[in-house]
């Protein structure tokens, strides 16, 4: 027996090496390399991972970082699905090198970014960093405009995974265009890196981005506010709510390899439990790409709770790619439906008000039709059973009305399933 067995891994291990071999070293004809995926094919599901903007803006280092690292591991997040570690603006020297070459700011990364990069690789994740379309970055570090084959070289070298492009200091550049340029010397690398369009939403890039990248921010930046939102100085960034309702219109044009992003999340970031519980629970219905933009070495139970919340996170991850439509409830009440594979959904009932609210949904009388997905519900012909996703338990069946309270500013998120019989 044991003797056979030597002889069949003899024979099979020329082939596993070879597949290996030819994955890693695919011929680059073009633009497009055999056996593996590039840029713009990467990302069948929504990105997560983490960012440092939110809460660190150009205040990073290697030291803390490092610690961050450890504890996206050490916290679940790795386990629950999150994979890239994205190091936002700041990272980098003031200007370029005698070469033009881009480098890693010495002091905050006194061990170079490779070194970096081979730490986050060690711990299972993957390595993002971010520059910008414009001559400079929004907060002033150098930018790639005229160097997008050699900073694109330059990150494939470190062994960057993801790269996060933004449009500050561009000019007359056409954006499409400066996309485009990115895109195709981030191909030419012959290593796939998920890249990140970071326009705004300013031109309508689910109408050109597919292809192009896998991710396109749909609208300016988010601050930590829900509804209310907060001025410093002469920035008001936008609240989760104002994102929330210019999604709806482009919803046709979300899917795998090509997703809406209404921009990282600010979940323990300030706002209150409700509210951090709504922000995720939406995120997760949008089919968003999660990036989560907290400290991670100090967030509470509550936050590692929503960050980690596995069946809201499925709702995201689901492999139909749909984000979710609206309906009104009465009372100001309403609900998103997001179609989910094997005919199931699941519902968000959000009050934006201020003040608590009473659910009281007879199923009977509700029917839910999206000519995007052909969902063609009527709950009179059809029961499902109700699994509630915070409660994280089973909540009886849509034969019977379903009340509850729901607080301000909070969610309810129900997973409709099909019952087996
Ligand atoms: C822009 C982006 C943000 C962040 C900053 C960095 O504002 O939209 O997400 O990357 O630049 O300067």
């Amino acid at each position: 027996m044991q003797f056979l067995k030597t002889i069949l891994i003899s024979l099979l291990a020329p082939v596993f090496f070879l597949d290996a071999y030819s994955q890693n070293h695919a011929s680059n004809e073009g633009g497009k390399t055999k056996g593996i995926l590039l840029t713009g094919q990467l990302a069948p599901r929504p990105p997560m991972g983490f960012n440092t903007w939110n809460t660190f803006q150009t205040k990073i280092n290697e030291g803390m970082l490092r610690e961050m690292v450890d504890v996206f591991v050490s916290s679940g997040m790795r386990d629950a699905g999150y994979q890239y570690f994205v190091l936002d603006d700041g990272w980098m020297a003031m200007e370029r090198d005698q070469n033009g070459s881009l480098a890693a700011d010495p002091v905050k990364f006194p061990h170079g970014m490779k070194a970096f990069a081979d730490y986050v690789h060690s711990r299972g994740l993957k390595f993002g960093i971010y520059n910008c379309a414009g001559s400079r970055t929004c907060a002033g570090y150098p930018g790639t405009r005229g160097h997008e084959y050699e900073d694109a070289r330059l990150y494939a070298s470190w062994g960057v995974d993801f790269l996060k492009y933004d449009w500050c200091n561009t000019d007359s550049l056409n954006a499409p265009e400066a996309y485009k340029t990115m895109s195709a010397a981030l191909r030419a690398t012959g290593r796939p890196i998920v890249f990140s369009i970071c326009e705004w939403g300013n031109h309508a890039p689910w109408l050109w981005a597919g292809g192009v990248g896998e991710l396109y921010r749909t609208t300016g930046d988010i601050g930590a506010s829900f509804i209310i939102p907060k001025t410093t100085g002469d920035w008001t960034p936008q609240t989760v709510i104002s994102i929330l309702d210019k999604q709806e219109s482009i919803r046709q044009y979300n899917g795998p390899n090509h997703w809406n992003d209404p921009d990282m999340l600010e979940v323990g970031n300030g706002m209150s439990y409700e509210e951090d519980k709504s922000h995720f629970s939406l995120w997760c219905m949008l089919a968003a790409p999660l990036a989560a933009g907290n400290d991670l070495r100090n967030m509470s139970a509550q936050t590692r709770g929503i960050l980690t919340n596995k069946e809201m996170i499925a709702v995201d991850q689901d492999s139909l790619g749909i984000s979710a439509f609206k309906m009104n409830l009465p009372d100001s009440l309403e609900v998103w439906i997001k179609p989910l594979q094997n005919r199931e959904l699941a519902l968000c009932f959000l009050n934006r008000t201020t003040s608590e609210k009473k659910i009281n949904l007879d199923w009977k009388n509700f029917a839910i039709t999206d000519p995007r997905s052909g969902l063609d519900i009527r709950f009179d012909k059809q029961t499902y059973n109700i699994r509630d996703l915070w409660l994280k338990k089973n909540s009886g069946t849509t034969e019977k009305n379903f009340e509850q309270y729901i607080p301000t500013h909070a969610v309810i998120v129900l997973k409709l399933e099909t019952m087996v019989h």
